[in-house]
């Protein structure tokens, strides 16, 4: 929000300064044609007809013959000017720059026979286009200090009904999800137990088959439940940030890795490989030990029986790395780009398709990146790259651990 309202602030300020520079431009060029076009029409008629010893004001009339006034600019009559003009008899226009100011210069044959230069200092004119840029400049100033505080006015005034409507959707998703988990956590738990009982009292395998069911669909929503309440407080934002900790993102990824383990019956050749010390990172345990568990969990059901995974952590350049390689059947590149979009699934039916977009919004969250890979039939790769934090002072022992095998 805040940076809504910055960016409102900032679009408003430069539209501002935008308008006065072009309102500048159209000032400038149309005050210095009608500067000129005016000097250069006075300076035509002083040369052809002026009164030599009385030229207008700013002009000088040389000739030959008459002295100039003792208030002429040095370096004038243009000699080269005056001798063209005699041997051509075409009168020759000239702009000069010299001393600080800027000089027109005409120099013309008259009817009644001498050659005469008029000269016209602009001095006055060129203080009066700096002038109009000074007044131009202190209206930028004013006019970006307006648009400044107009447009962080209008950010509030615009952002602040969207600010409220998003924490109170937030609001609503977290207290749903909330009143909602106990119940579904209560369904599940007994579910388990009757699911249990069937199995002991040897219900029909009608009956058992059924509730096995209810126990996967009552167990996912209590994920999705999670979910939403993970995303709704990632949402939160900065208040979210005071809850960062270093952690050691090896120990997580082995701890997760080792739970997963424990679903697998042996079915697929579980693997951690992490180097014999720490890979501390700041961030949110929770947060990131669903996104590690999303990536195994994930791997874990699109790898065929005797299949394996690999998870590897590592740290280059200051960034924690942690890899999760299956051997299942992989994706096409054009379905990785759609892999981390909300509710898609990819075809898997049962499943919600947040998983990925979730994981993804952990990890930017803790200022990381998420990647995905894969050659269709050989398997998929997923990468996620966290900043790494000091690491601490005491040093784990060695390890390489094969979390599951079963
Ligand atoms: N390791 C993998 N190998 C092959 N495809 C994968 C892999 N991981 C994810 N996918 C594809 O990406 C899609 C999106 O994954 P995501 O985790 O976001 O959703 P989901 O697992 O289908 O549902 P949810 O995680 O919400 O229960 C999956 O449906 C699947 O098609
Ligand atoms: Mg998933």
């Amino acid at each position: 929000m805040r940076r809504a309202r910055l960016r409102i602030a900032l679009i408003t300020a430069a539209v501002v300064t935008l308008l006065i520079t072009a309102v500048g431009w159209v000032c400038d060029t149309v005050t210095t044609r009608a500067q000129n076009e005016q000097v250069w029409r006075e300076l035509r008629f002083g040369a052809a007809v002026g009164d030599l010893s009385k030229p207008p004001v700013c002009t000088w009339l040389f000739a030959d013959g008459v002295s100039p006034l003792a208030n002429a600019p040095a370096g004038f009559p243009l000699s080269g000017d005056v001798d063209q003009v005699r041997r051509t008899h075409r009168a020759v226009e000239r702009t000069l720059r010299r001393d600080g100011t800027v000089y027109l210069v005409r120099t013309q044959a008259r009817a009644d026979g001498p050659v005469v230069q008029a000269v016209f200092d602009m001095r006055y004119q060129l203080a009066d286009r700096t002038h109009l840029w000074s007044a131009l400049g202190v209206s930028e100033v004013m006019g970006l200090l307006a648009s400044a505080g107009v447009g962080a006015l209008l950010g509030r005034v615009s952002v602040t009904p969207l600010a409220e409507a998003l924490a109170r959707q937030r609001r609503f998703v977290t207290d749903a999800s909330h009143e909602l988990r106990t119940p579904i956590t209560q369904a599940y738990t007994r579910v388990q137990v009757l699911s249990r009982q069937a199995a002991a009292q040897k219900l029909p395998a009608g009956h058992r088959e059924g509730l096995d069911r209810l126990t996967g669909s009552l167990g996912r929503l209590g994920e999705v439940l999670d979910d939403l309440l993970l995303s709704a407080s990632l949402m939160a934002g900065p208040a979210r940030q005071s809850e960062h900790r270093p952690l050691d993102l090896a120990a997580l990824a082995r701890s997760v890795a080792a739970e997963e383990s424990e679903t697998l019956d042996g079915r697929l050749t579980l693997q951690v490989e992490a180097p014999p010390h720490p890979l501390p990172v700041n961030g949110v345990e929770s947060a990131l030990r669903r996104a590690v568990g999303e990536l195994l969990s994930n791997a874990v059901r699109h790898t065929p029986a005797g299949g394996r995974i690999e998870m590897t952590l590592s740290r280059a350049d200051g960034m924690v790395a942690l890899t999760v390689a299956d051997t299942g059947r992989g994706f096409s590149s054009a379905e990785a780009e759609r892999l981390f979009e909300r509710f898609h699934r990819g075809g898997d039916d049962g499943r919600y398709g947040l998983g990925l977009a979730l994981l993804r919004e952990v990890v930017t969250h803790h200022g990381g990146t998420v990647t995905a890979s894969s050659r269709p039939g050989h398997g998929a790769r997923f990468t996620i790259r966290l900043p790494g934090c000091a690491p601490p002072l005491t040093h784990a022992p060695a390890h390489r651990a094969t979390a599951g095998r079963r």
